[in-house]
């Protein structure tokens, strides 16, 4: 596997999120605290990008239904989502943020 440069960390604030590519899959990246997240981009509930949702307390609101996602660990938080989301690694070399291909997971 893999790590990918996905983002610079100043393209980021806390509590936002964008989608990235990662090996041709599609990921979101949140920043929390200065620290970096990812998970897959698409809501588990429908068709969904949660990179336009709303980031708060570590979570992630879904834009289309309002589900929430626990950002660090994937974990469907409320109604309607009931499958939890893929977290992938990520990690910070300066400025640069990488995330580990999940291809072949
Ligand atoms: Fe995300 Fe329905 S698509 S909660």
């Amino acid at each position: 596997m893999d790590w990918i440069k996905v983002a610079s960390a100043q393209e980021l604030s806390n509590d936002e999120a964008k989608t990235v590519d990662v090996a041709g899959y599609g990921v979101a990246l949140y920043r929390i605290d200065d620290e970096f997240f990812a998970t897959d981009s698409m809501c588990t509930h429908a068709t969904a990008l949660l990179s336009e949702g709303y980031v708060e307390d570590g979570c992630v609101e879904c834009p289309l239904h309002q589900g929430r996602f626990d950002i660090r660990t994937g974990k469907a938080m409320c109604a309607p989502v009931t499958v939890d989301l893929r977290t992938h690694a990520v990690k910070r070399e300066g400025d640069h943020i990488y995330v580990l291909s999940p291809a072949g997971k």
